[in-house]
Parts: structure tokens; sequence; C-alpha cells
């Protein structure tokens, strides 16, 4: 593995110790509402998997696969909903929870055809948000790490399915 591409931009304490910070104020803001996290697929399964612990309390998890990326560092701007939530988010109380806002398109995207479900309100978290190409004006609710405009991997997200497994945000310089 190309090890030498990559540098460490967030290490691992930062991230959990941000993310521990993210849902206590999550949880604060929904009181003892139940809650629905939904994680889009591949890149937000680890943040998914720590965020909803800390959050706590009454949550459900749902899935929403969605593609952007035909493997490059560059979005196509067209996004294709792979797989369906498997079940329906009317009158709940939803957070879209995404790996990382790059121009905003995905987000946008997906907001609007989960808007038309019915949920009871439907907020957006974000690990990672990348402000330098933003292509739509999205204001994500609650976001963990603004970084500058690099291509980033590990902690879920990947380069061509690769880095998903890193404990840890790099930057890849090709
Ligand atoms: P957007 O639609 O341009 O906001 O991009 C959202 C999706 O693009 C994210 O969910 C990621 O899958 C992917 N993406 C954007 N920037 C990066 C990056 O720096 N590294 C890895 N994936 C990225």
């Amino acid at each position: 593995m190309a090890r030498e591409q990559l540098s460490v931009l967030i290490p691992e304490d930062r991230l959990q110790a941000r993310i521990r910070e993210l849902g206590a104020k999550i949880r604060a803001d929904y009181g003892d509402e139940p809650l629905t996290v939904i994680g889009v697929l591949k890149g937000s399964f680890i943040f998914m998997a720590d965020i909803v612990r800390a959050i706590g309390g009454d949550v459900r998890c749902e899935f929403l696969g969605v593609s952007s990326y035909h493997g490059g560092t560059r979005t196509t701007g067209v996004v294709r909903i792979t797989d369906d939530l498997r079940n329906p988010i009317e009158g709940q109380h939803c957070l879209v929870v995404e790996d990382i806002i790059d121009t905003g398109l995905t987000m946008d995207y997906l907001l609007k055809i989960l808007a038309v479900r019915g949920p009871k309100s439907l907020r957006t978290c974000s690990l990672l948000d990348k402000p330098a190409h933003r292509e739509v004006d999205i204001t994500c609710d609650y976001v963990g790490f603004s970084i500058p405009d690099e291509f980033v991997v590990g902690y879920g997200l990947d380069l061509g399915e690769r880095y998903r497994n890193l404990p840890y945000i790099a930057v890849y310089s090709p």
C-alpha cells in the first residue's frame, strides 16, 4: 500500500473527542425524542457507528446507499441511489449522516427525496465539510471539522474503495 502518499490531517484521538461532543450536542437538541439516523453509504459507515453511540438514547439506524463517484477524486455530479431506506420515515425526527460535504450536490439531492416522505423533522450531520467546491447552498446542522481543499481518505472515506479502514483522516497526494 502506498502509505507515503498519505499525511495525517485529523488523528484518531481528535476525531473521537469531536464525535463525543457532537453526539452530546445532538442528544441535547432532541431531548428524549426518538431519532432516526440515516447513514449515507458507503462513506459514513464508520462515522455512523461512532456517532449513534455518542448520541445515545432512542435511536433507529437506517442506511441509504448512494454513488456519485466512479472511482476517481472528482464528483460526477450525478447522484444515484444504490440502496433505498428499508422503512418509512414519515412522522419521525430524521438526521442524515454523511462522511463529507464537498460540492453539496449529494446532500441537496438526498434532502429533496427524503423531505417528500413526510419526516417530522430533517437535519444533517457531516463529519467533514470541504466548503471550497460548494456548488449548492447547503447548510449542515452538525459539522465535525471544516477542512481545506484537499482530497482526504480514511475513517470510511475512500479512493477507489481503498483506505476506508484507516482510523484517522489523511490527505491523499497523488
Ligand atoms: P458532494 O456531493 O460533492 O458533496 O460529495 C459528497 C460525496 O463525495 C461524499 O459522500 C464522498 O463520498 C465524496 N467525497 C467528496 N470529497 C471527498 C474526499 O475528499 N475524499 C473522499 N470522498 C470524497
